[in-house]
C-alpha cells in the first residue's frame, strides 16, 4: 500500500463547473439514432418511436447539453432534408460514413427527444459542403418566433414556438482531410465568422462554438487555433478539442497515463486562445467546449470492414460499436477528473457518444439497453459535481513512468464542493498493483460527515458489461473510509474509480 495526501483549502478553487461539461453527443451515424435513441416498433417505443427504455438511462445520466447530428455527418448535411412530412423526406448518401441516411429523424425530433430526456440541444451547422446562408437559415427556422418563410415552415411542422437552440458548433473538424468540404485555417475562420455574423444577427443569444484542432496530434495544431481565431474571435465563444484514446497494444500503464495529454492539451489551447486576445487586444476571453472525448479503439477494425466491403451504403449498420472495459471505464473517470480541473476554462464537454456508437448505453435492436462499464463514473460525476465549486486539490502521490509519460501521479482526484455545503472527492487510482491510503484534511472545511463512499474496480480490467450481464461492472460500496478529527482517510483499490461524499454538520 502506498501513501497519498490531498491538500485542499476552501480559499484555494478553480471555478465552477460548469453543468454543461457534462454534455454528450448523438451523430447521425451507425445505429446512434436508428436502433438507439428512435426505434418505432420497438416494444418500449412512445409514440414518436424514442425508446423509453433508452431515455430512463439518458436521464440517470443528467445530461446537460447533447451535440447534434455531428460530427463528420453534419459537414454534408442538408437540414431541410430532416424536416417536415417523414414520407417526402429524401434518402441521401452519408459520405462520411458511406452510408444511406434516411432521414427518417431530424431537427424536430432531436428536440422533442431533448425536452423529454431532460437536456438542452446543442446543434451543428454546415461548414463543409454548405455556408453562412444555410446556416442562418436553420437558426431562423429553430429560433425566430414567426412571420418569415423559415420560421413559418417551423409553425407549419407543428412547432407554434421557436426550439430556442442556445447552442450552435460552427462546422465540424474542418482541419481534417476526412471531412466533407476540409478548410485551411483561413478559410474555415474567415466562413466561421460570416456564418456566425449571420446567426448572430438573427438571434444575438446564441453562442457559437468555432472548430480547433481535430486532434493535438494534427501537424497544423496550435497555428489552426491561433489563426481560425484571428479570423473570428468577434463571433467566437467557445473553441472546440477533440481527443480519443484507445490501448490497441495493451499497454494499461501507459494508457491509464493518457490523460496527461488531455491536461497538456488543455493548458496548450488555453494559452493559444490567450495569446491571440492579448495579439488582438480582446476583453473578450474564449472558453473551451471539450465537444468530443471518449476511448475509441475496440471497434475500429470492423467498423473498416462495414464501411469498405460487406455494407457500403448500408443503413444504421453496427459502426464503432465499442465495447468498453473496466479499464476504459478508469480513463473515463480520468477524463472527468481532467475537465473538472480545468473548470476554468472548459465551460462545456461532451462525452462521444451516447449509445451503441462508442457510447455509454447499448441496445440490442428489438431488445434490452443496458449500460457499459464507461456509464457509470460519468453518472456519478454528472449527478454530483454540476454547478459545484472546484477546488484546487494538491495531490501528493508516488509517481512513475510509463512509454509516453513521465512523473505520473499514481493518483488523480477532483474535489467539488456543494452548492449546499458539503464535498465531493472523484479519484482514480491507476496503480495497476497497490492500493492508495489516501488521506485529506478537511479542517478547513467545517464539520463533515462521510455521506457515501463508492468504488469500481474488478479482478479482470478486461470486464464488460453485455444484454446477459447487465450490471457485471459497476460501483459498489467502498469499505473502512472514514472522517476522524477532521482527517478523511480511505483506502482506494488498485486499478479503481471512486467516488466519497461528504455533508456538512457545522459550517
Ligand atoms: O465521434 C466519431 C467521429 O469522431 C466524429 O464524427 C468526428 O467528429 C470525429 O472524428
Amino acid at each position: 500500500m502506498k501513501t497519498v495526501r490531498v491538500i485542499l483549502d476552501k480559499e484555494y478553487t478553480i471555478g465552477t463547473a460548469d453543468p454543461r461539461i457534462f454534455g454528450s453527443f448523438v451523430e447521425m451515424l451507425g445505429r446512434g439514432v436508428y436502433g438507439g435513441i428512435y426505434e418505432p416498433g420497438h416494444p418500449e417505443a412512445d409514440e414518436n418511436g424514442f425508446r423509453k427504455d433508452v431515455m430512463q438511462l439518458v436521464r440517470d445520466l443528467h445530461l446537460s447539453v447533447v451535440r447534434f447530428p455531428g460530427g463528420n455527418f453534419v459537414s454534408n448535411y442538408r437540414w431541410e432534408d430532416g424536416v417536415g412530412p417523414r414520407e417526402s423526406r429524401p434518402k441521401r448518401l452519408d459520405m462520411a460514413w458511406m452510408t444511406t441516411e434516411t432521414n427518417e429523424f431530424g431537427t424536430g425530433e432531436f428536440i422533442e427527444w431533448c425536452r423529454q430526456s431532460g437536456t438542452s440541444p446543442m446543434m451543428a451547422v454546415n461548414l463543409g459542403t454548405r455556408g453562412p446562408l444555410d446556416a442562418a437559415n436553420l437558426v431562423e427556422y429553430c429560433n425566430h418566433e414567426g412571420g418569415t418563410a423559415w420560421s413559418d415552415l417551423r409553425r407549419s411542422h407543428g412547432a407554434e414556438k421557436p426550439y430556442d437552440v442556445k447552442l450552435w458548433c460552427l462546422g465540424n473538424e474542418m482541419d481534417g482531410s476526412w471531412q466533407m468540404g476540409a478548410k485551411t485555417a483561413t478559410e474555415y475562420g474567415r466562413t466561421a465568422h460570416e456564418a456566425g455574423k449571420l446567426m448572430k444577427w438573427i438571434d444575438p443569444s446564441v453562442e457559437l462554438v468555432v472548430c480547433g484542432s481535430s486532434s493535438r496530434h494534427m501537424q497544423s495544431y496550435g497555428a489552426w487555433e491561433s489563426t481560425v481565431l484571428e479570423e473570428a474571435y468577434d463571433i467566437a465563444d467557445y473553441l472546440s478539442l477533440h481527443t480519443y484514446y484507445g490501448n490497441a497494444d495493451g499497454d494499461t500503464e501507459n494508457f491509464l497515463a493518457r490523460t496527461m495529454d488531455m491536461d497538456a492539451f488543455i493548458s496548450e489551447v488555453v494559452s493559444t486562445c490567450d495569446y491571440v486576445q492579448a495579439k488582438l487586444r480582446k476583453k473578450k476571453k474564449i472558453h473551451l467546449s471539450f465537444d468530443e472525448w471518449n476511448v475509441w479503439f475496440h471497434s475500429s477494425e470492423e467498423t473498416n470492414r462495414l464501411m469498405e466491403k460487406t455494407a457500403r451504403w448500408g443503413s444504421a449498420l453496427p459502426l464503432l460499436q465499442d465495447i468498453y472495459t473496466m479499464e476504459d471505464a478508469l480513463v473515463v473517470g480520468e477524463i472527468l477528473i481532467t475537465l473538472l480541473n480545468h473548470a476554468d476554462r472548459v465551460r462545456i464537454a461532451c462525452e462521444a457518444q451516447l449509445v451503441n456508437v462508442i457510447g455509454m448505453i447499448m441496445t440490442e435492436n428489438g431488445g434490452s439497453a443496458w449500460r457499459q462499464s464507461i456509464y457509470w463514473p460519468f453518472a456519478q460525476a454528472s449527478s454530483l459535481a454540476q454547478g459545484g465549486t472546484v477546488y484546487r486539490a494538491v495531490v501528493r502521490a508516488p509517481k512513475h513512468d510509463t512509454k509516453d509519460f513521465t512523473d505520473v501521479p499514481m493518483v488523480e482526484l477532483a474535489a467539488v464542493g456543494g452548492k449546499d455545503g458539503g464535498l465531493s472527492l472523484f479519484a482514480v487510482n491507476r496503480d495497476l498493483k497497490e492500493e492508495a491510503r489516501i488521506s485529506v484534511d478537511l479542517r478547513g472545511f467545517g464539520e463533515n460527515a462521510l455521506s457515501g463512499a463508492t468504488t469500481m474496480h474488478d479482478a479482470d480490467l478486461l470486464a464488460v458489461n453485455s444484454a446477459a450481464a447487465p450490471d457485471r461492472v459497476r460501483p459498489f460500496a467502498l469499505q473502512g473510509a472514514e472522517i476522524r478529527d477532521g482527517i478523511l482517510t480511505a483506502t482506494l483499490p488498485a486499478a479503481s474509480w471512486n467516488v466519497l461524499t461528504l455533508k456538512e454538520t457545522k459550517g
